[in-house]
Parts: structure tokens; C-alpha cells; sequence
């Protein structure tokens, strides 16, 4: 990950004889401040879904439930990240370009955004991702 601007981050899980609890909070663990949360389930076997970039939206994504991978292309290399514990958060900076897929039944993937949704901010091209962040 270390050419990517998206990193992962460890959250500390508050767990005591009852069970786990995290806790997220703007600008500790998510260092941005957020606007909207989706979160995407019951995804189809063999589903792959993103399939574009962002001008300017940050994103977190956790899985809270099972895993799923997130494939990142930031156009000089690619990466393979394994999403499968509530206690790590992949931050997803606007120019890597992502895709999700592997998706476990029981997946549950949270996402939290620093924008709220609007499509102009997506770049579902990919030729046009490279224009855009190809330099
Ligand atoms: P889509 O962008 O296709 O999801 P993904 O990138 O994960 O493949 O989103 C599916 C639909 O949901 C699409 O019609 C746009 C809509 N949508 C919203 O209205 N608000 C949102 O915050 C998101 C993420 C999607």
C-alpha cells in the first residue's frame, strides 16, 4: 500500500465480558469530517461492483460483517486489499480508482463519506481517470 494514498488503519475495539464495541469519531480514526453513510449487503455471489474514481470524496470502508476485497489502481500500480475485520478501515482517498468483489454472504460493507452523494463526482471512465490522474 505504501504507493497508494488509501491506507488501512487499525481502530482500537472497546471489548469487555459483554462483547466488542468500536467507536469512530471525525478526524480521529477517519480523518476527514463525514456527511453520508451506505452501507452495501446481501451482494450476489460472483458480484463486483465501483468500477470508478472520485474528484474530490473521501471515503472509509469497514467491514462490519464477513469480508470482501477491494481491488486499487492508482494507474502506476494496482493492489489487492482483504477486507474482513470490523476493526480495520480502509481509507479510500478520491484518486484510486476502486472495485469491490468477493463479497462473503453475510458481507456487510460500511462506507462513510466526506460528501454528500452526487454524481458528477464520480469518474466511471477509466480513460478519463487516466487523464485525470495520470501525471
Ligand atoms: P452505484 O454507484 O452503482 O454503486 P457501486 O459504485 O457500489 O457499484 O450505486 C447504486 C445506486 O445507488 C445508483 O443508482 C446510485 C445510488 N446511490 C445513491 O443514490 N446515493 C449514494 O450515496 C450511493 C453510494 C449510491
Amino acid at each position: 500500500m505504501q504507493t497508494f494514498t488509501s491506507k488501512l488503519v487499525k481502530i482500537e475495539s472497546l471489548g469487555d465480558e459483554r462483547g466488542q464495541l468500536t467507536v469512530l469519531e471525525e478526524n480521529k480514526y477517519i480523518p476527514f469530517e463525514f456527511k453520508r453513510v451506505f452501507y452495501i449487503y446481501g451482494t450476489i455471489s460472483g458480484v463486483r461492483r465501483g468500477f470508478h474514481a472520485h474528484y474530490k470524496t473521501r471515503q472509509a470502508l469497514i467491514c462490519v460483517s464477513g469480508s470482501c476485497k477491494v481491488h486499487l489502481d492508482n494507474i502506476r500500480r494496482t493492489e489487492e486489499i482483504l477486507l474482513e475485520s470490523p476493526n480495520t478501515i480502509l481509507i479510500l482517498e478520491p484518486n484510486d480508482w476502486h472495485e469491490m468483489y468477493d463479497f462473503s454472504p453475510d458481507c456487510v460493507l460500511l462506507v462513510i463519506a466526506s460528501h454528500m452523494y452526487d454524481s458528477a463526482d464520480y469518474i466511471r471512465d477509466y480513460s478519463r481517470f487516466q487523464e485525470v490522474y495520470g501525471s
